[in-house]
């Protein structure tokens, strides 16, 4: 008999969530808070630098493999004006189609079979999958809530016991997807010192690192030992608001660059050309753009984060990110479902008219995820108070 068509390693990875949320959404017109993009598209300027790409004829052909040099030397700019990491634009930093191929990309040319993987549960579903293809083992240190404090934390005994003679590389994520949690210097310094001594190599996704709103984003490649042994990511679709141009970028030592396009060049070779140039531009604008994203997007934090507490749910308030995990245990056996945060989801749109994804997808241990519900407010402020009018019905 013949095998299925789809290849075993990624059997269990069918259609995600997402597909299914959004569709029901679609279906009974409720607001989708599922799905972690913007309504809103970034900036006009950066808007108009791609038409004048495009227009001029700038990327319209393959644009060179490592990436358009506008867009390289603008990456180097900000890693230095942000964080004093020196990168050179020629050797040292790779253009992707979106953080999602450098992920892909990174595991694929590090990994081997039976490499094992670290990542932080509940992790961003491409992980998994990336792991997967790579033919690498995954080995989740899962984040575990801490009700009282109303974050995720990290428990490094976890993750140094984690670690085996097998392990080639922690993947990181911080701001962390789906929980909020922004790793400490403490935390950092931990796994860096962990890197060192057990000679791994690290991915460090570093998408939402614009997106903390208590505390601070500090890169992991700034920790003593790093900069040689980290491949980091960054994303202008979280960035700046443009999730359908698929520009990412990675920054690491050559060696590892070189690694990664390796992987890449037989991926994608090559893509989103005019957008590079505009993207280039994007990272050019002032510190006053950061702040008034960061800022807008605290304040829809919060009017979410109230709201949803205002309606029975257990709030874990980020520190960033754009997305809210919450515990229905406290709605009720009969309106969480038992605490299923599957049934729990796809009762909700007929509840109230609102879509959110249930975290288990996020997990190996499933269990663990169960009772855990993703809501995402990378919305516009009248949606997000619409939602809240229909959550409150939760509480009635
Ligand atoms: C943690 C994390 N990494 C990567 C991505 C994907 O980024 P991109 O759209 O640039 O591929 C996402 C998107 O939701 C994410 O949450």
């Amino acid at each position: 008999m013949k095998r299925p068509p789809l290849n075993r390693s990624l059997a269990e990875f069918g259609t995600t969530i997402f597909a299914e949320m959004s569709a029901l959404a679609a279906r009974t017109g409720a607001i989708n808070l599922g799905q972690g993009f913007p309504d809103t598209d970034g900036p006009e300027e950066v808007r108009e630098a791609a038409v004048r790409a495009l227009r001029d004829g700038r990327g319209n052909q393959y644009p060179p493999g490592p990436g358009v040099p506008e867009l390289r030397a603008a990456v180097c700019a900000h890693q230095q004006h942000w964080y004093g990491l020196e990168y050179d634009p020629d050797r040292e930093v790779l253009i992707t189609t979106g953080a999602t191929e450098a992920i892909a990309a990174a595991l694929l040319a590090l990994l081997e079979q039976g490499d094992e993987v670290i990542a932080l549960e509940p992790y961003y579903d491409s992980y998994a999958a990336g792991i997967a293809m790579a033919g690498g083992t995954r080995v989740p240190v899962t984040l575990r809530p801490d009700a009282e404090a109303g974050r995720y934390r990290l428990d490094l005994d976890e993750l140094r016991d984690a670690v085996t003679d097998d392990t080639r590389l922690i993947l990181l994520n911080t701001p962390h997807n789906p929980t909020g949690t922004v790793l400490s210097r403490e935390e950092l310094a931990a796994i860096a010192q962990l890197a060192c001594e057990r000679d791994l190599y690290v991915i460090t996704d570093e998408v939402y690192e614009h997106l903390v709103f208590d505390g601070e984003h500090i890169p992991l490649a700034t920790f003593p030992g790093m900069r040689e042994r980290t491949i980091t990511i960054g994303s202008a679709g979280k960035t700046f608001s443009f999730t359908g141009w698929k520009v990412g970028w990675v920054t690491a030592a050559p060696e590892l660059v070189t690694a990664v396009r390796s992987a890449k060049q037989f991926l994608t070779y090559v893509a989103s050309g005019p957008f590079q140039y505009a993207v280039a531009e994007a990272l050019a604008l002032p510190d006053a753009y950061y702040t008034a994203f960061r800022d807008d997007l605290a304040l829809k934090r919060d009017v979410l984060a109230d709201g949803l507490a205002a309606a029975g749910f257990a709030v874990y308030r980020p520190a960033g990110t754009y997305f809210i995990t919450t515990d229905i245990r406290p709605l009720g056996p009969e309106i969480s479902a038992d605490g299923d945060g599957f049934a729990f989801c796809r009762s909700l749109p007929e509840r109230c008219g609102v879509v959110a994804v249930p975290n288990a997808v996020f997990y190996d241990h499933r269990e663990q995820g169960a009772p855990f519900v993703r809501f995402a407010f990378c919305k516009q402020m009248s949606v997000l108070e619409h939602a809240v009018e229909r959550l409150k019905s939760l509480a009635a």
